[in-house]
């Protein structure tokens, strides 16, 4: 494959005047964004403000799920300043992430996501914070605080499930249940997709890079805790 020269857009309307590929690659990325950060504040963030179990634990997670559904309101917003139509950005056109489909009963599941799920959503920003269309690049920049944010408060209430033994155990029989789903996140190996992202400056590196990364931070996170992670299956 030839490698275009990298542009560097700045903003929306410069964004016309790119390469179609280019611009259905950032299209492709804001779409999928904008659907997952409403889905998952829909079936996990705003649920768990019901199942925390103290005050200030519902406090805090009302404020993970508020900045949930920011996240999508701005990844939205850039989606109509790009000109994507609203029912493109809608999870009845595009499938939610299959990470979304494990059914939240628990407090001690909800902070496994949280430990979990949003450090595999760090990487993801991570890999967008240098990306050559410069509005998404700002979000990402934007949203990384949030995001670590959320990554904390799932190891500050893991932790203090820790403290008794019966609330280590849920928390482990989440990890067990939720971990498995997470590596598919990453999406397949030798994806064309990835491939689009990285030759035009999109995206820096490979789902399996990434995905190799999560497993390695996962770990250390989780046995941080005093816990371990389950065996996945590699990806071929
Ligand atoms: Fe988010
Ligand atoms: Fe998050």
């Amino acid at each position: 494959m030839t490698q275009p020269t990298i542009p560097q857009v700045k903003t929306s309307e410069e964004l016309k005047g790119q390469d179609e590929e280019y611009r259905t690659a950032c299209e492709k990325l804001v779409i999928s964004h904008a659907v997952n950060e409403l889905y998952g504040a829909q079936v996990f963030d705003e649920p768990a403000i019901a199942l925390a179990p103290t005050p200030y634990a519902k406090w805090l997670t009302c404020r993970v799920a508020m900045e949930e559904y920011g996240h999508h309101v701005r990844f939205k917003q850039l989606g109509e300043e790009m000109g994507i139509p609203a029912e493109k950005m809608s999870p009845q056109e595009k499938r939610p992430l299959s990470i979304f489909e494990f059914p939240l009963k628990t407090w001690a599941e909800f902070c496994a996501i949280k430990l979990l799920a949003d450090l595999a959503e760090i990487l993801q920003v991570e890999d967008l914070v240098q990306c050559s269309f410069h509005p998404l690049r700002n979000l990402a920049r934007m949203t990384m605080p949030e995001e670590r944010f959320h990554a904390q408060f799932g190891k500050d209430f893991s932790a203090e499930l820790c403290e008794t033994e019966e609330g280590k155990a849920a928390l482990q029989d989440a990890i067990n249940r939720y971990f498995p789903m997470l590596p598919a996140f990453f999406g397949r190996p030798k994806s064309r997709n990835n491939e689009i992202f990285r030759k035009w400056g999109i995206k820096v590196r490979t789902n399996e890079e990434m995905r190799d990364d999560y497993l390695r931070r996962a770990k250390e996170v989780v046995e941080e805790l005093g816990l371990t992670l389950p065996e996945v299956e590699q990806a071929a």
